[in-house]
C-alpha cells in the first residue's frame, strides 16, 4: 500500500486521543483504517494492554501482523471503535461498505460506547448518494431483494459486485449490491425501507451511530469535524 499521509494522520490521531492502555477497541477496515491498525500495533510493541475486536477477515490479519491480540464482539466493554467512511454527510451520516464490511463493521460500531470515524477531505459531501450504496443480500434471496427494490425505486441501476461469473463473496458469505440512488436526502428513512425487505441483511447507511469525525489532511494535520444536526 502507498503511503498516504493524510490517512494516516487521521488513523494515528484517533487512536492517540481515544484509546487507553487495557481496553478492547473496534476496529475497522479499510485504507484509512489501516493507519488507526498500525498505531494500535505500535503501542502494543511498545508493551500496552490494548485488544480489539475486528470489523473483517482482512483487519484481523493485520491484527495478527501486529500482534494485537483479538476478542469477539461484546466479550469486552468496547469503548471505542475506529472506522473509516466513504462518505461523511454534513450531520454526520454515513455511507460505508466500500471495501464490502459493512455489516461486521455496523456491529462493531452500534456495539462500542463511541464510534470515532476517520476520512480524509474527499469523503466529505453535502448529501449521500454520489458514492452506491453499498447493501449486503443474501445470495438465495438475491432475485427478490432485486425486484423489491426496483419497485420501490423503479429508476436505479442496481449492480451486483463482482463479476458476471464470480460475485464478490462477504466475509459472511452474502453478496454486496451497489445501487445507485444519487442524493440521498433521508438517509434513515431509505435504510428503514431497504432493511424491511427479507433477504438485505444490512445497508451501508450508518446514520445516527458517529460520535466523532476526524479529518486528516496531506499536510498530516487533522481538524475534528462540526456536526450539522439533521432538520
Ligand atoms: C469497508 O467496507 C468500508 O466501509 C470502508 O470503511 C470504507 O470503504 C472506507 O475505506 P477507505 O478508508 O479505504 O476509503
Amino acid at each position: 500500500m502507498t503511503d498516504d499521509p493524510a490517512k494516516r494522520a487521521a488513523g494515528y490521531a484517533a487512536v492517540d486521543r481515544y484509546v487507553t492502555t487495557g481496553t478492547c477497541i473496534g476496529l475497522g477496515t479499510g485504507t484509512t483504517a489501516y493507519y488507526a491498525i498500525e498505531r494500535v500495533g505500535q503501542r502494543v510493541a511498545a508493551g500496552e494492554r490494548i485488544s480489539a475486536v475486528p470489523t473483517s477477515v482482512e483487519t484481523e490479519r493485520l491484527c495478527a501482523r501486529w500482534n494485537v491480540p483479538v476478542a469477539a464482539l461484546l466479550e469486552n466493554p468496547m469503548p471505542v471503535a475506529i472506522d473509516g467512511a466513504d462518505e461523511v454527510a454534513p450531520d454526520w451520516s454515513l455511507t460505508k461498505g466500500g471495501g464490502g464490511a459493512l455489516f461486521r463493521e455496523k456491529a462493531v460500531a452500534l456495539s462500542a460506547e463511541r464510534f470515532v470515524v476517520i476520512v480524509t477531505e474527499s469523503k466529505l459531501v453535502r448529501a449521500l448518494g454520489t458514492f452506491p450504496l453499498p447493501v449486503e443480500i443474501v445470495p438465495y434471496a438475491a432475485p427478490y431483494v432485486r425486484r423489491e427494490i426496483e419497485r420501490r425505486f423503479p429508476r436505479i441501476e442496481i449492480v451486483r459486485r463482482g463479476t458476471p461469473d464470480r460475485p464478490f463473496v462477504t466475509d459472511n458469505d452474502n453478496w454486496i449490491i451497489d445501487c445507485h440512488f444519487g442524493r440521498i436526502d433521508e438517509p434513515r428513512a431509505l435504510d428503514d425501507v431497504l432493511r424491511s425487505i427479507h433477504g438485505v441483511v444490512a445497508s451501508g447507511i450508518f446514520w445516527g451511530i458517529a460520535s466523532d469525525v476526524i479529518v486528516g489532511d496531506p499536510s498530516g494535520t487533522v481538524r475534528t469535524l462540526e456536526r450539522v444536526q439533521a432538520s
